[in-house]
């Protein structure tokens, strides 16, 4: 396994401008060292970017990302801010403010963009991306290209890819892949799992715990997993095989893909559970996945291009649904998309 670097000094940081501009030439000897760099996360330190208008606005940009709800929450302070339509933070999915590996890490983010986007159906940038989030994540609307928070999380993810390559893939990306199972996840015995390893944060009900019961704009010191101020039916969050694995690698809170907690059943198990919990519903499914043969199986909402049943592209078992999809590309001929989980 690779190491991680975090912290590092001020000095160190410097050297890693120096790669970034290395990244940025077309000389292929000097890519080709760029390139070896790939798997080691260096993580400049942001405290110690000099108190300048840069400065200032990565670290405004890292605020946006753990404290989201105090700045464009739904109770922020200035009304015109209050672009997310939940309290939940960026970080409370990625973890150590984008920095934990398989805990939907955003060192990568800004180097792999623009990126075809299957849902989307064309390519997006590194903004287009954040709309993702924004509206289904976050369960709000997209931030204006030229606001502050927007300017400022864009100048945050770039620094946090300081040292890599355009298009580098990195170690410990998403949220990983736990291994399928061959039968359904189960949701009653997900509750049983719930009751054991999650209630005593999450809470009975799933709504978390506030930072300030009088005051939602504070965010969550544990987030909501269901319920109205939870992620929408849309988002990431809510294909199984990116809670399960999510909870795999990272729950409880500060386990870490090195020593999980759950065995590989318990996070399937609970992960159905979760989604088969209410949370808001989006409008306008139609228009993602223009190409339906690009939608992942476990994508939790219609249509589809295989005739399986809603509920086994919710819960699984999965294998059976990506052996027909395959077999229909290859007829179609149709060229596999490595972007497409
Ligand atoms: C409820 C959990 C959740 C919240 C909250 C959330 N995200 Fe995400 N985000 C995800 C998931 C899941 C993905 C998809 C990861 C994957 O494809 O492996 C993702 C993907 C991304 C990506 C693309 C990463 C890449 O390498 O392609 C970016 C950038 C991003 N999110 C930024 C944000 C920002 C900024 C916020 C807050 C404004 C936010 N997210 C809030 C769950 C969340
Ligand atoms: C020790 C307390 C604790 C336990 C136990 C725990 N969590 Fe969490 N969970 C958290 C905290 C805190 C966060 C947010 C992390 C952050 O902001 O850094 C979180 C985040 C999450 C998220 C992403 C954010 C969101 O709102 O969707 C999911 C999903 C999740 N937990 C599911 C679970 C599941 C399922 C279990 C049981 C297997 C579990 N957690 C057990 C404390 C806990």
């Amino acid at each position: 396994m690779h190491k991680l670097l975090v912290g590092m000094t001020l000095a160190a940081g410097a050297v890693l401008f120096g790669a970034y501009a290395v990244a940025q030439s077309s000389d292929p000897a000097m890519l080709q060292r760029a390139n070896a760099r790939i798997a080691v996360w260096d993580i400049p330190e942001i405290d110690q970017l000099p108190d300048n208008d840069y400065g200032q606005l990565i670290r405004y940009g890292r605020s946006v990302l753990t404290a989201t709800s105090s700045h464009i929450g739904p109770d922020a302070a200035d009304p015109a801010m209050r672009f997310a339509g939940n309290n939940l933070a960026c970080a409370n999915c990625h973890l150590n403010a984008g920095s934990k590996k398989f805990g939907l890490p955003l060192v990568a983010a800004y180097a792999d963009y623009p990126e075809y986007s299957a849902r989307g159906g064309a390519t997006s940038t590194i903004e287009e991306r954040l709309d993702g989030c924004m509206t289904r994540s976050l369960n709000g609307s997209v931030l204006p290209r030229d606001s502050r928070p927007m300017l400022a999380l864009v100048a945050y993810l770039k620094l946090l890819s300081t040292s890599l390559p355009p298009q580098a893939k990195i170690e410990g990306a998403g949220s990983g892949r736990i291994a399928d199972l061959d039968r359904a996840a189960d949701p009653v015995r997900g509750a049983a799992v719930y009751q054991q390893k999650c209630a005593y944060c999450h809470g009975d009900n799933g709504l978390g715990v506030r930072r300030n019961v009088a005051d939602a704009s504070f965010g969550y010191g544990v987030p909501p997993l269901w319920g109205p101020d939870s992620f929408n039916d849309g988002a990431g969050m809510n294909r199984l095989t990116t809670i399960a694995s999510f909870v795999h690698m990272n729950m409880p809170n500060g386990t870490s893909w090195v020593m999980p907690q759950l065995t590989v059943e318990e996070s399937w198990d609970v992960g159905a559970y979760v989604v088969a919990q209410p949370r808001p519903q989006r409008a306008g499914f139609d228009q993602d996945f223009p190409n339906l043969l690009l939608k992942p199986a476990d994508t939790p909402y219609g249509p589809y291009a295989d005739s399986f049943p809603l509920a086994q592209h919710k819960f699984g078992p999965f294998p059976p649904i990506r052996a027909e999809i395959a077999r229909m590309k290859a007829e179609k001929g149709t060229v596999p998309n490595p972007n497409v989980k």
